[in-house]
């Protein structure tokens, strides 16, 4: 993707952080998901008292497009820290690398940002050999 589109991601991702309802971990994620034809959905993560139904903020902004009628989706930029201090790459937990690989291909692309610098990576590097409908 090109750097600017990687920036303006990065920018809603880190924007949609502020949204993080966190009170247990104090660690606050924002993520921006892009459609192939550019628009932008966001999510930021939202935890429980009983700590099992918290939710990514990565699932958060799938579930919302995808209740939206999207299915068609190219990127998705994901930023995080402890008390939404932005200081290290915040990578996609294991649950949403398989939600991703539900609606998106090998090629999709996933922007991680540690303040300084991004790191662009497909989905195929970070979940390679996934269980998918293909194999139902
Ligand atoms: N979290 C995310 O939102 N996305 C990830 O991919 C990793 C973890 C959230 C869940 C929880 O609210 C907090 O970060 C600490 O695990």
């Amino acid at each position: 993707m090109k750097r600017e589109t990687a920036r303006s991601l990065i920018e809603a991702a880190v924007n949609a952080l502020s949204c993080s309802y966190s009170p247990y971990s104090n660690f606050k994620v924002g993520a921006a998901l892009l459609t192939k034809d550019g628009k932008i959905y966001t999510g930021a993560n939202i935890e429980s008292a009983s700590y099992t139904p918290t939710i990514c903020a990565e699932r958060v902004a799938f579930f919302t497009a995808v209740h939206s009628g999207e299915k068609d989706f190219s990127a998705i930029a994901v930023v995080g820290g402890k008390e939404g201090v932005i200081n290290a790459f915040c990578p996609p937990c294991g649950v949403c690398r398989q939600v991703m690989t539900e609606f998106c291909d090998p090629d999709f692309e996933v922007v991680l940002f540690d303040g300084d610098n991004e790191k662009i990576m497909t989905l195929g590097e970070l979940l390679p050999e996934s269980f998918t409908k293909s194999n139902i």
